[in-house]
């Protein structure tokens, strides 16, 4: 691991924090009710790694990642969009995210659907605002970010998940919803990093595969987290999936079996970045850091 990762992860994510400040200022909601809560959980930290991706797969083609900080700002505000609604007393019930209270806990149910809602849509007008790339490049990642973000994406493996409460799933099936839930959002960070970099076709194909193996990686160690972690240091209550009888990795195989599949998944990860060298330094530390993460 290079020595200054986590300083560089910390610049980068400080970029972004700058970056959404200054996204949410220019566009204020009709309702200062749901300005506030549109801010509350954009605002409220967390490791901003897909649009950290973004920017590092451009990197990794031999561009500067942090042209692209606009569309990686649209990126966090769908992820944040589908926590909000991921904690919703209908879906996963949850009274903490990002060391605070949930959404739906201080501004009422009503108010976090539509602040997910207002995520979402302002993120594709945020996307249309990419400076440095052509109309047809924006359309490229416009196309990535819809299909991973709807009913082929993120949605569709939320609703798999919510069907797969209190049931036995295999691994295949498993392994497809979080492919949905998880993975589509990381696949499009990177994607869309590379489209707007000009990635040639061996190079978004790597970085494709990089992207699946990571977001893998990043469920599994997510479900790990869920048995194995401190509520404090990660945010979010630990045993959300035992109490809402989820399908996970961890019911599925067992802790150290878990444990290995991530290791297996961040490994892949790793080899396909081969084709860059020490340009893709940085998203080679990125998968590593996933099997020590504590977040
Ligand atoms: C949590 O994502 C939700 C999952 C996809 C498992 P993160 O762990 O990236 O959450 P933040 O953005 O750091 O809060
Ligand atoms: C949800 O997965 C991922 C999305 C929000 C799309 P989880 O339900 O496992 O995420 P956490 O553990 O609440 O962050
Ligand atoms: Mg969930
Ligand atoms: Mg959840
Ligand atoms: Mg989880």
């Amino acid at each position: 691991m290079q020595v200054n990762f986590k300083e560089e992860w910390k610049r980068r994510a400080d970029l972004v924090e700058n970056g959404l400040a200054h996204e949410l200022a220019k566009a204020p909601a009709y309702d200062e009710t749901l300005g506030r809560a549109m801010e509350y959980s954009l605002m409220a930290g967390g490791k901003r790694l897909r649009p950290v991706l973004l920017m590092a797969a451009a990197d990794a083609v031999g561009k500067d990642g942090e042209k692209f900080l606009t569309t990686g700002c649209a990126i966090e505000m769908i992820h944040t969009y589908s926590l909000i609604h991921d904690d919703l007393p209908a879906m996963d019930d949850d009274d903490y995210r990002r060391g605070k209270l949930t959404n739906h806990k201080v501004f009422g149910q009503g108010m976090a659907v539509l602040a997910g809602d207002a995520l979402l849509t302002l993120a594709f007008e945020v996307m249309l605002r990419q400076p440095a790339a052509s109309a047809e490049t924006i359309a490229a990642v416009v196309f990535e970010m819809s299909r991973a973000a709807g009913p082929y994406g993120m949605v569709g493996g939320q609703a798999l998940d919510l069907e797969g409460e209190g049931k036995h799933l295999d691994m295949a099936a498993l392994q497809k919803m979080h492919m949905g839930k998880t993975g589509a959002l990381f696949r499009a960070a990177i994607r869309s990093g590379a489209i707007l970099a000009g990635a040639g076709e061996t190079e978004l194909a790597a970085l494709t595969l990089y992207a699946e193996r990571f977001g893998l990686a990043f469920q599994i160690t997510d479900d790990i987290l869920d048995v194995t972690g401190d509520e404090k240091t990660i945010g979010k209550p630990v045993g959300s999936d035992v109490r809402n009888e989820k399908a996970t990795y961890v019911t599925l195989t067992s802790l150290d079996e878990a444990k290995t599949l991530a290791q297996n998944a961040v490994d892949e990860a790793v080899a396909a970045l081969c084709v860059f060298g020490e340009r893709a330094a940085f998203l080679r530390d990125l998968a590593l850091f996933l099997l020590k993460r504590e977040n």
